[in-house]
């Protein structure tokens, strides 16, 4: 499973990429607000600390206005990807990039048949958001199964993005039922290292280290 960092904070992407685990970025609209700087500026600025996908997402809600957003963004750098809506224009707007071999990320994926038509545009990623399906009392893991199962019916190529992901058993359960990628904050990153026995087991290592050296 590849690993996305789901931020726009510059300092959280080079503390991550210095972990030598992640493989992309992935941002919104409200990620991109929190840094206060223009989207353009920040894209251009992870392009040069990652080398991998990137994706940034239109503001547009209609066709004409994705693509020339689109466009735009994807001039920045060549690993950037187009994040579009899950609606009839974004799915139109899939379509269209993906003839033109541009890299595409749908997002706000909240059903299997949503997934449908992202696959059937040619989108590269698809995000379907767990945390916020967990958040209404639905169970996000099962959204990805499904997905999984669907796109492996037709041998469809479009990648399950697990996005919205709040902690590390979400990362454990996306992981089994076989996401390609997981979108994650650097704190939930943080806590896959983290087992109370290998705290535990290295304090035990070191005491009797430092108790057999110190005789
Ligand atoms: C990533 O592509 C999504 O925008 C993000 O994972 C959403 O996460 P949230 O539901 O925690 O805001």
């Amino acid at each position: 499973m590849e690993f996305f960092l789901d931020t726009g904070i510059i300092a959280e992407i080079k503390e991550a990429v210095s972990l030598g685990i992640i493989d992309g970025v992935t941002t919104n609209p409200s990620l991109i607000a929190k840094t206060g700087r223009k989207q353009e500026d920040v894209i251009r600025e992870i392009s040069e600390i990652v080398d991998g996908p990137i994706s940034a997402e239109v503001i547009a809600l209609d066709l004409d206005g994705m693509i020339k957003e689109g466009e735009e963004l994807a001039k920045i750098h060549k690993n950037v990807v187009i994040k579009l809506p899950l609606t009839e224009a974004g799915i139109a707007a899939c379509a269209h990039f993906t003839k033109k071999g541009i890299k595409t990320n749908v997002t706000l994926c909240f059903s299997m048949n949503q997934a449908l038509l992202a696959a059937k545009a040619g989108a590269t990623y698809i995000s379907p958001f767990i945390g916020r399906l967990d958040d209404i009392g639905h169970n996000g893991n099962d959204l990805i199964a499904e997905i999984r199962q669907m796109y492996d019916n037709y041998g469809f190529k479009t990648k399950i993005l697990a996005a919205s992901i709040r902690h590390s058993a979400h990362v454990r359960e996306v992981a089994l039922i076989g996401a390609d990628v997981g979108t994650m904050p650097l704190s939930v990153i943080k806590s896959l290292y983290k087992h109370p026995l290998t705290t535990n087991g290295l304090e035990a290592f070191l005491a009797d280290h430092k108790k057999a050296n110190t005789k």
